[in-house]
């Protein structure tokens, strides 16, 4: 068996590990915008190309005729690299242009959720016309200052501005959305919910839809959630699959919003979504509400959800292909995972760091090591790049045990490299649902 596998990062060599542990035995086929280690070490060939360079990505996918072909990343899905590869015959797990409009256009996933009556929006508008004034009013009378601004198009996680955060004034927000109609022609604005953010990814075929353990991400780059965002400096993950700080009732209905939206999205495109759907979702006062949607695997979430992965991975692509996915495909080690990004000390200010040599510890069975923007030199020395450099995960029986083996090994990375700390100890967990529960108790 042969697969395509079109992807970098430590997300794209976390799904060549999962490729790699099937009882098929597939010869991965890398595509990959970077020699990522990882992958080449589980790939029989790697071409490191431009991965938006469709005719290229199209002529190796005609000369080695894979089974399928899997696509890891925002942009070419976005594009439409599955209709492409699709139209030359190659079963695509990722989802088609249309149906990717999901997470490349913020207004198209508000609207479509309006359409069909999923009450899982904040209050929000999409504005076409560069109007200050109607800009203003909807600001200040529907939304009360609170805000959020959403550029329509992907912009690598860096198109959302937050009221308080980003922009300091009603005026700097409605400058930022009229930036967003010259650019995108149209800007959606809506209610800032205050909550705790969670992530729940499902594989997705048709109206088959069979979900993936809870992660919670950690975007801040530093210690206590302060500093920049970044795109992701750790995750964890609970045995049971949900989260400490949610109630079943909060996990039961991010699943249900996932189900009816790959419902949704079969009527609106009038064919069915193939492969990931990832939900940003928030737990908020009176339940749960959806922040955005994502089209692929979340980086780090597939860090955590991939090696607790316990049937073949294999098995379950070809059967969101062939549209027989099913619950019993799927199962999950009832396992906890902490993940923590080592990333270079200056990250994500500056790249000072690029290219000076680091050194990992030797992995035990518990947990795992992914390469992410990292280079490997002949003799075998690894060098840092300018962003998140590897993400390790500890796997154990609650999320306590699964940080001390991450921190431990994080601890003994050496190089110019610096990790947060805190993520997934006791105190930043009990910290979630703490301000969770207070957000739920107050008047
Ligand atoms: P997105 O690209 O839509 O995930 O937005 C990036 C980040 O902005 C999210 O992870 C949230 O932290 C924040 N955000 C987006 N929309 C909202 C909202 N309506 N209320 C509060 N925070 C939001
Ligand atoms: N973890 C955030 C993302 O993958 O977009």
């Amino acid at each position: 068996m042969k697969i395509l596998l079109i992807t970098s990062s430590a997300r794209g060599h976390a799904i060549a590990d999962a490729l790699s542990r099937s009882r098929h035995q597939p010869d991965i086929i890398s595509l990959c915008p970077s020699r990522n280690p990882g992958i080449r070490r589980l790939a029989s060939a790697q071409h490191v190309m431009n991965i938006m360079d469709f005719p290229s990505v199209l002529e190796i996918a005609r000369s080695t005729r894979p089974d399928f072909a899997f696509i890891g990343p925002d942009d070419p899905i976005g594009a439409g690299l599955a209709d492409a590869l699709e139209e030359a015959g190659i079963p695509t797990v990722a989802p088609k242009k249309s149906l990717a409009r999901i997470e490349a256009s913020k207004g198209f996933t508000r609207e479509l959720l309006a359409e069909f009556g999923i009450d899982a929006s904040p209050k929000f508008s999409v504005f076409t016309r560069a109007e200050p004034k109607l800009l203003n009013k909807y600001i200040v009378q529907e939304l009360g200052g609170e805000y959020v601004v959403k550029y329509d198009a992907l912009k690598g996680g860096k198109g959302v501005k937050l009221s308080g955060e980003h922009l300091a004034t009603v005026e700097e927000g409605i400058a930022y959305a009229l930036e967003c109609i010259e650019e995108c022609g149209q800007v959606v604005l809506e209610e800032k919910l205050t909550g705790v953010e969670f992530s729940l990814l499902s594989f997705v075929s048709d109206l088959q839809v069979v979900d993936m353990p809870a992660v919670q991400d950690h975007k801040r780059a530093y210690e206590g959630d302060t500093g920049p965002n970044t795109g992701g400096m750790g995750t964890y993950s609970d045995c049971n699959h949900s989260l400490p700080f949610l109630t079943e009732e909060d996990l039961s209905r991010a699943k249900e919003i996932n189900r009816l939206t790959a419902e949704a999205l079969m009527k609106k495109c009038g064919e069915g979504y193939c492969g990931i759907l990832y939900g940003g979702f928030i737990a908020v006062k009176d339940g749960v509400r959806l922040i955005e949607y994502n089209a692929r695997f979340g980086d780090p979430e597939a860090l955590n959800i991939l090696p607790l992965l316990s049937s073949d991975f294999v098995d379950i692509c070809q059967a969101m292909l062939s549209r027989e996915l099913a619950e019993d495909l799927v199962t999950f080690d009832h396992k906890a995972t902490v993940c923590k990004y080592i990333t270079p000390k200056g990250y994500p200010e500056n790249k000072d760091q690029r290219g000076q040599p680091v050194k990992f510890p030797n992995i035990p069975e518990n947990a795992r090591l992914f390469f992410g923007d990292i280079s490997e030199t002949e003799d075998g020395s690894l060098q840092l790049g300018g962003s998140r450099t590897a993400g390790i995960v500890g796997i154990g029986k609650n999320i306590a045990e699964a940080e001390k083996i991450t921190q431990s090994l994080c601890e003994q990375v050496e190089g110019p490299v610096r990790f947060r700390s805190d993520i997934g100890t006791e105190a930043l967990v009990s910290q979630r649902s703490t301000t969770l529960s207070r957000i739920r108790s107050a008047r």
